[in-house]
């Protein structure tokens, strides 16, 4: 009680001089679990500067030892595995299993991002001149990538760690300095995962991690004249932050709302597991996660009837006790919620399950003949609630997925490799899985969403090169 983290920069912890803090609430106890520094504009433009010093320096370190550094980080932030998933437990309280599992695969995807680093930075090209009209074999030109610069990555909530790492990694090994902006709810784990970089001994000002409120700091960071490129995931924020940016590179993220295909000939049971893990796990707080079903009628009741059986084997309560589904993030998430499943009752779906909800904690929920004129079949729950519209058609399952403003991820379930690919085709979202639920690794691959899901691609190898600029120098001969 009292003790307030403190912020990083330059290669030190730091206290705030605004003496301000803020609260970061435990979704499960709904009490102040952690307070974290409230960074004022002036410290952020004393960071945006060493950020921007030490990045000189950087570059100029040989690539070699970026990638060895990040793999010694890698090293250490799995050694603290145990305090950090537990962060993130009381922060976002998220199941404890699975927070070990992001700590686990934040530490491999670092380490990946130094291998792959070494290989795509540690080559470049060499072109001709007298392959273009009128030219003779008198140019030659170098080229090779170059950092952008510093780097703002802003992640969301759901993954305060493994989202950050997802930007760390590339930026550092191609080169760049690092501000990192962590999610209030996961702040603190945010700070625990800089500390082993810390550790690792990275020189100081090369990463940078301010924490605050969004409304004192949040603009003034993604509109800072020091930022050359902005990486960033979660919701709407991010559509006013591509309207303000200045010409720098974006990569977003923006959330989803991906629909599961299923034609009559699919396995069902594969498709109620699939439906189970992509739709509840992690409470359905994931942008990849299933949030809608476009089921063919024939097979809808048998469906619907296996899905039910799982629903009823989920584990409801704390995270601490591995729960599957555990309280939403904050209580605004879980009235958003609510209002989605009170909209669908007073429409008409099918409840299979009673709605059910203790303070910040909502009792999954399939929700069957769920109609267009519903808002859930429209609208991110980020909550245990997976609406099931009933299609004739594949066509009319096509329809809808392409109706949305989101276009993230997708699947489709069949037998058919013939018909699969054609729907694939013809489903507008940045990748749609054939037979399993949407997921965005492994994290080499690539990751993108189309429409207001996003800008740019990710996954390790396209971030890398999303972080690069390239740069020739052409030898004139006599
Ligand atoms: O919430 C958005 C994440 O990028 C989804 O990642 O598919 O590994 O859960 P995931």
């Amino acid at each position: 009680e009292g003790d307030v983290f403190k912020y990083y920069t330059d290669g030190e912890w730091k206290k705030s001089a605004s003496g301000k803090s803020v609260a970061i609430i435990n979704p499960t106890t709904r009490t102040t679990q952690y307070k974290v520094q409230a960074c004022t504009q002036e410290e952020v433009n004393k960071v945006m500067e060493s950020a921007k010093i030490a990045q000189k320096q950087w570059a100029k370190t040989p690539l070699w030892k970026r990638a060895e550094l990040l793999h010694k980080a890698a090293a250490i932030l799995k050694e603290h595995k145990a305090p950090i998933a537990e962060c993130l437990v009381k922060e976002i309280a998220k199941p404890a299993k699975d927070a070990v599992t992001e700590v686990v695969r934040s530490g491999d995807l670092i380490s990946y991002c130094a291998e792959e680093g070494v290989r795509i930075l540690g080559e470049g090209k060499f072109l001709v001149s007298d392959s273009f009209p009128g030219n003779e074999r008198t140019k030659y030109c170098l080229s090779s990538k170059i950092p952008l610069g510093v780097v703002l990555a802003i992640p969301p909530f759901n993954y305060p760690v493994n989202l950050a790492v997802s930007k760390i990694g590339p930026a550092l090994i191609a080169g760049n300095s690092l501000v990192l902006k962590p999610p209030t709810q996961g702040a603190v784990a945010c700070l625990h995962m800089v500390q082993c970089f810390h550790l690792a001994g990275f020189p100081k000002g090369l990463i940078n991690c301010v924490t605050g409120k969004g409304s004192e700091i949040g603009d003034f960071l993604t509109m800072h004249p020091g930022v050359n490129c902005i990486s960033f995931t979660g919701g709407d924020t991010g559509v006013a932050i591509s309207k303000k940016a200045g010409m720098v590179p974006l990569q977003m993220e923006l959330g989803g709302k991906d629909a599961c295909i299923v034609l009559e000939d699919a396995d069902l049971d594969l498709v109620a597991a699939n439906i189970i893990k992509g739709g509840f796990s992690y409470s359905g707080q994931r942008c990849t996660a299933v949030k809608v079903v476009l089921v063919m009628e024939s097979v809808a009741d048998a469906l619907v009837e296996k899905v039910n059986a799982k629903v009823a084997k989920l584990k409801v309560g704390p995270p601490e006790d591995n729960c599957d589904i555990t309280p939403v993030v904050s209580e605004s998430s879980a009235n958003f919620i609510e209002g989605l499943a009170k909209d669908a009752k007073a429409k008409g779906a099918t409840f299979c399950q009673e709605y059910k909800r203790e303070g910040n904690l909502i009792w999954p929920l399939l929700l069957d003949n769920v109609r267009p004129d519903m808002r859930i079949a429209w609208e991110e729950p980020f909550g245990p609630i997976v609406p099931v519209i009933r299609i004739n058609s594949i066509e009319e399952g096509i329809h809808h997925c392409n109706a949305s403003n989101f276009g993230l991820q997708g699947c489709v379930f069949t037998k058919d490799i013939n018909k699969a690919i054609l729907i694939s085709d013809a489903m507008e979202t940045g990748t749609v899985q054939i037979n399993s639920a949407p997921a965005r690794g492994p994290d080499h691959f690539p990751f993108q969403g189309l429409k207001d899901s996003g800008i740019g691609s990710q996954g390790i190898t396209n971030s890398i090169n999303m972080m690069t600029k390239i740069k020739s120098t052409v030898i004139n001969l006599p």
